[in-house]
């Protein structure tokens, strides 16, 4: 079983595929922490986009894991730093990199083989796993994803500005949306869930009836 869950940065896919996972059993796989994880180690020891040796000699010594909903590089947690600014304003530069993606979805899928998994990204339904059992995308109106991006950031006691977040989730969207390889986008025979106003049980419903309408007809 393969569920996809596609969709614009803050759209709520973390938070709805982690509930899922627990109450359908499955593994949760969050792919934009990958990305994240490579922009941090790219950040780290200062590369250029550009350099396509230094990128490919980082991707065939990458260490990267992901236990508990923790996020390693190299060994050392690094789950907060991964959700910085400075990470989130380079990840989707980093993640629109061919060689990168390449090796992301190398990883995806053999972390997937023979599991049932539940992974979130932009485009898992599209092109990690276009047969998946359920694609479902994702969208929220970009004001509302804001705030709740703000509030996450506050309630966890961080300081924040609204219109910085917000301009940083539009621009990501953009960034995502045109890239050449992979875009964001929602595949042919996707569903889309909009969870503009909606609470997280009311979305988290909504997946469950579209789960088990597929379930009885498969
Ligand atoms: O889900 P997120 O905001 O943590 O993702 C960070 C970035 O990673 C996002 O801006 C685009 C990129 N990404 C991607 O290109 N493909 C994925 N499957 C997941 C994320």
């Amino acid at each position: 079983m393969i569920i996809a869950v596609d969709g614009p940065a803050g759209s709520g896919k973390s938070t709805i595929s982690k509930l899922l996972a627990k109450e359908l059993g499955l593994v949760y796989l969050d792919t934009g922490a990958m990305y994240r994880l490579f922009t941090l180690k790219m950040l780290k020891e200062n590369i250029s986009f550009s350099d396509s040796d230094k990128i490919n000699e980082l991707l065939e010594n990458l260490n990267i894991n992901i236990e508990n909903d923790r996020f390693y590089l190299d060994e050392k947690d690094v789950s907060e730093e991964i959700r910085k600014s400075e990470v989130s304003e380079n990840v989707s530069e980093v993640s629109a990199i061919k060689e990168v993606r390449e090796e992301m979805i190398n990883l995806q899928r053999k972390f997937s083989s023979s599991k049932d998994v539940i992974l979130d990204g932009r485009d898992i339904g599209t092109v990690v796993f276009p047969n998946a059992d359920i694609k479902i995308f994702l969208v929220a109106d970009p004001k509302e994803r804001a705030e709740r991006r703000y509030k996450e950031v506050i309630g966890k006691g961080g300081k924040a500005s609204f219109q910085e977040i917000y301009e940083s989730i539009v621009n990501r969207d953009r960034l995502d949306t045109v890239r050449e390889i992979s875009p964001l986008k929602k595949a042919e025979d996707g569903i889309e869930v909009d969870t503009t106003g909606k609470t997280i049980e009311e979305v988290k419903n909504m997946i469950l009836s579209i789960y088990k309408t597929k379930s009885n007809i498969c």
